[in-house]
C-alpha cells in the first residue's frame, strides 16, 4: 500500500501530521482499503466514557480485504504456511485463492449450523491453518470469534463461553505441541459441564485421538465440510464500521480475565498499518511470526494485518525447542523466512543451548528481527543481533498490549533507529505521555513515569464485553482523560521509550499475561489453604516468575507434596503456564492495620532485597516479616 513509509525524514512528517490533524492522516491510510460504502466522519471519541467510534457508518467486511481484493492479483501466491510440529510431517500450503474457498466454505458451515450475525463464536483450536479460516469464516458472516489459547484450562473455557454468552465452539480433537499430545476436544467437554448455553461444538480432526461426540451437539469439521455443495462464494456480511469483530479475554489487576472488544473498521486499518511500516515486509516475502493465535500478536500480525497487507505467513504448531533447539532455524531455512518475530523469553530459552544450535544454519534469508511481549534484556538482545541475524538486520522491539490491537511504540525496520531494549518511538497517531502518581504529565527528557496514551488510535479498545464500566475502571479512571496502559517506562534524553514493565498486579511469565488477583483465587480454591498472596520475581528465562505465599490452617507435614498440589490446582483453574514456580508457607501475611496486603514487601523479599524492606511500622504485626525473611525460598 501506498502509505508505507520509507525514510526518516517520512516518520518525522507523518507522525506530525498524525498529530495535527488525525482525521486527514487517517482518512487517507483507510482509503487504501476496500469499503462498501466510506464513512461520514472518520473520528468521534471521548476518554471519559469512553466512547470512540473510527470511521463511523462505513460499511465493509475485513474478509473481503483479507482475501477477496487481493484475488486476482495474488490468487496463487501462499497465504499461509504452515509448518506441523512434527519434522516427518509434510507442511501445507494455502494460496490466497485456497484461503478464500475454505473461508467461504467454513462460513457456509457456519452458517448452517445456525451462527447468525451478532452471535459469539468461541474458538479453542491448536495452531492449525483451520484456526485461522474459522475466525475469518466468523468474520465473514459476522459473527464474532472469541479465541481462547489452547493452554488454559477448562474452567478457564467455562468462565469465557460464560462472559461471552457463547453458543457455539469450534475446537479440535487434539493437538500436537513438542512431545505432548494435547486433548483439546475432552477439555471442551469438561467446560461443557459446568457451562451451559453451548449448542454445537465443531471439531477439526487433527490428532485422531478418540474423542467422545455427543450426539446433536457435536459435529465433524470435515464432514461438516463435505455437505457445502456450493463451494463457491459465502456472501459477505456488510458490517459496520464499529460492529465487533473479536473479543480477547486479558488478565487485569483485579477480578475474572475481562473480554477486550476490537471493532471492524479500526482493527483492520490499524493492524495492517503497523504490520506495513514495523516489519516494512517486501513482495512475497515470508513472514513468520511465532506467537500463539491465542494472543492479540497472533491475531494481527499472523492473520488480519499479514493477510490484509496481501503477505505471506507462516504458522508454526510446535514449539521453540523441539525435538530440539535447531527448529526455528531450520524453518527459517526451509521457507526462505524474511521476518522472524518472536519474544524475549523464546530467545531467552534457545541462548540456554548455546549456537551449537545454529551450526551449519544459513539464515541468509533473514531480513527483519521482531521481539514483543515483555522488556528484552540486553544479553538476549545481543544474541539476537549477533547469532541470528548475523548484524546485519534490523531489530525490532514491538511494544503494545492486547487492549491496543498492534504495535504502538517501536522502530520501524530499517526506516527508524533502533537502541538496544527500547521501544523507542511511536508510531505515527500515537501520542504517549508519561505521567506521575497523581495524573500530572511529566514532560522533557531523561524522565521515568507511568504510560498513557492520550488520544485515540483506531484500534484502541472500545469496551470490555458485557460491562463497560470496567472498561472505563480499567483503562480510563486512573488518570482521566488519558487511556492509562499499566506499564512503566523511562523516555531517554533522545526522547526514546523504554518500557520498564508492569505498575499494577499484572506478571509477565514467559509472555503470558496474568494477574495476581486471578492467581490467589484460584490457590485459595485449594483444601486447607486459608490465604495466600502472589507477587512476581525476576526470573532468568521466564522474565518473571510466580512467587505465591500461602497461609494453611496448619503447616503441611509433606510441603513438597502440598505445594504439588496446589499447583495443580492452579493449573486446573486457569491452565499449567500460571503454576506458581516458588510456593512459601507462611503463618501470616504483612497486612496494614487496615488489612491491606503490603505487596511491597512481599516483592522484595521475593526478589531477595532483604535489607530494603522499607518502613514496616505501620504493620498490624511486624514480626511476621522476619518469619517470612527467614523461610524465603
Ligand atoms: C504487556 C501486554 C502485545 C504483545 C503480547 C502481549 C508487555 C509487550 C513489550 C515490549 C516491553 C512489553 C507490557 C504490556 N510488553 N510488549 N516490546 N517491551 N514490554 O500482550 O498479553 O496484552 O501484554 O506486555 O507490559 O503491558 P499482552
Amino acid at each position: 500500500m501506498s502509505t508505507r513509509i520509507e525514510t526518516y525524514e517520512q516518520y518525522k512528517a507523518a507522525y506530525e501530521a498524525s498529530v495535527n490533524n488525525p482525521e486527514a492522516f487517517w482518512a487517507g491510510v483507510a482509503d487504501q482499503f476496500s469499503w462498501r460504502r466510506k464513512w461520514d466522519k472518520v473520528l468521534e471519541w471521548n476518554f471519559t466514557e469512553p466512547m470512540v467510534k473510527w470511521f463511523a457508518n462505513a460499511r465493509l467486511n475485513i474478509t473481503e480485504n483479507c482475501l477477496d481484493r487481493h484475488l486476482a492479483k495474488r490468487g496463487s501466491q501462499p497465504a499461509i504456511i504452515w509448518e506441523p510440529n512434527g519434522v516427518d510431517e509434510p507442511g501445507r500450503v494455502m494460496t490466497y485463492a485456497e484461503l478464500h474457498s475454505e473461508v467461504c466454505r467454513f462460513a457456509s458451515v457456519l452458517r448452517s449450523n445456525g451462527v447468525q450475525k451478532g452471535d459469539r463464536v468461541c474458538i479453542y483450536m491448536g495452531m492449525v491453518p483451520e484456526l485461522a479460516v474459522a475466525m475469518m469464516a466468523c468474520a465473514r458472516i459476522g459473527a464474532i470469534h472469541s479465541v481462547i489459547f489452547g493452554g488454559f484450562s477448562a474452567q478457564s473455557i467455562a468462565d469465557r463461553l460464560q462472559d461471552a454468552g457463547a453458543r457455539f465452539i469450534i475446537t479440535c480433537d487434539g493437538a500436537y505441541r513438542g512431545g505432548k499430545d494435547i486433548p483439546l476436544k475432552n477439555t471442551v467437554d469438561d467446560a461443557l459441564q459446568t457451562s451451559g448455553g453451548v449448542e454445537r461444538v465443531i471439531v477439526f480432526q487433527r490428532t485422531h485421538t478418540a474423542v467422545s461426540m455427543i450426539k446433536g451437539r457435536d459435529v465433524w469439521w470435515h464432514e461438516e465440510m463435505a455437505k457445502v455443495i456450493d463451494s463457491g462464494v459465502t456472501e459477505a456480511e456488510e458490517m459496520e464500521a464499529e460492529d465487533p469483530l473479536f473479543i480477547l479475554y486479558t488478565s487485569g489487576s483485579t477480578g475474572k480475565p475481562k473480554g477486550v472488544v476490537h471493532t471492524t473498521a479500526g482493527y483492520m486499518v490499524y493492524a495492517t498499518y503497523s504490520f506495513e511500516n514495523v516489519f516494512q515486509p517486501k513482495e512475497g516475502e515470508v513472514h513468520f511470526c511465532t506467537a500463539d493465535i491465542g494472543w492479540i500478536t497472533g491475531h494481527s500480525y499472523i492473520v488480519y494485518g499479514v493477510l490484509c497487507a496481501g503477505g505471506t505467513s507462516l504458522m508454526y504448531e510446535g514449539i521453540p525447542t523441539w525435538p530440539d533447539a535447531g527448529r526455528f532455524w531450520e524453518i527459517v531455512d526451509k521457507y526462505k523466512v524474511g521476518i522472524l518475530y518472536t519474544a524475549p523469553t523464546a530467545i531467552r530459552s534457545l541462548m540456554a543451548f548455546g549456537t551449537d544450535p545454529l551450526q551449519g544454519k544459513d539464515l541468509s534469508s533473514l531480513r527483519v528481527l521482531g521481539t514483543v511481549g515483555e522488556p528484552i534484556n540486553e544479553e538476549a538482545w545481543n544474541w539476537y543481533n549477533e547469532h541470528v541475524g548475523k548484524r546485519r538486520c534490523p531489530i525490532v522491539d514491538t511494544w503494545f498490549q492486547t487492549e491496543n490491537g498492534g504495535i504502538l511504540i517501536s522502530n520501524l525496520a530499517g526506516v527508524t533507529p533502533s537502541k538496544t531494549s527500547y521501544a523507542t518511538l511511536p508510531l505515527p497517531g500515537i501520542q504517549p505521555i508519561l505521567v506521575d502518581e497523581q495524573g500530572k504529565e511529566i514532560t522533557g527528557n531523561d524522565v521515568s513515569g507511568n504510560l498513557c496514551i492520550k488520544f485515540p488510535w483506531p484500534s484502541v479498545i472500545r469496551t470490555t464485553w458485557g460491562d463497560h464500566e470496567r472498561c472505563r475502571q480499567n483503562y480510563f479512571a486512573t488518570y482521566p482523560g488519558y487511556y492509562f496502559t499499566g506499564d512503566g517506562c523511562y523516555r531517554d534524553s533522545d526522547g526514546m521509550y523504554r518500557i520498564t514493565g508492569r505498575v499494577d498486579d499484572v506478571l509477565n511469565v514467559s509472555g503470558h499475561r496474568i494477574g495476581t488477583a486471578e492467581l490467589e483465587n484460584a490457590i485459595n480454591m485449594h483444601t486447607g489453604v486459608l490465604e495466600s498472596a502472589v507477587v512476581g520475581y525476576p526470573h532468568d528465562l521466564k522474565g518473571q516468575g510466580i512467587y505465591a505465599y500461602v497461609i494453611m490452617d496448619s503447616m503441611p507435614d509433606d510441603e513438597p507434596h502440598t505445594r504439588a498440589d496446589i499447583a495443580q490446582t492452579v493449573a486446573r483453574v486457569i491452565g499449567s503456564i500460571a503454576k506458581p514456580d516458588k510456593i512459601q508457607f507462611v503463618p501470616g501475611l504483612p497486612k496494614t492495620r487496615s488489612g491491606k496486603i503490603m505487596r511491597r514487601i512481599l516483592r522484595k523479599i521475593a526478589e531477595g532485597e532483604l535489607q530494603q524492606l522499607g518502613d514496616v511500622s505501620t504493620l498490624l504485626d511486624p514480626s511476621v516479616v522476619e518469619i517470612i525473611k527467614d523461610g524465603r525460598l
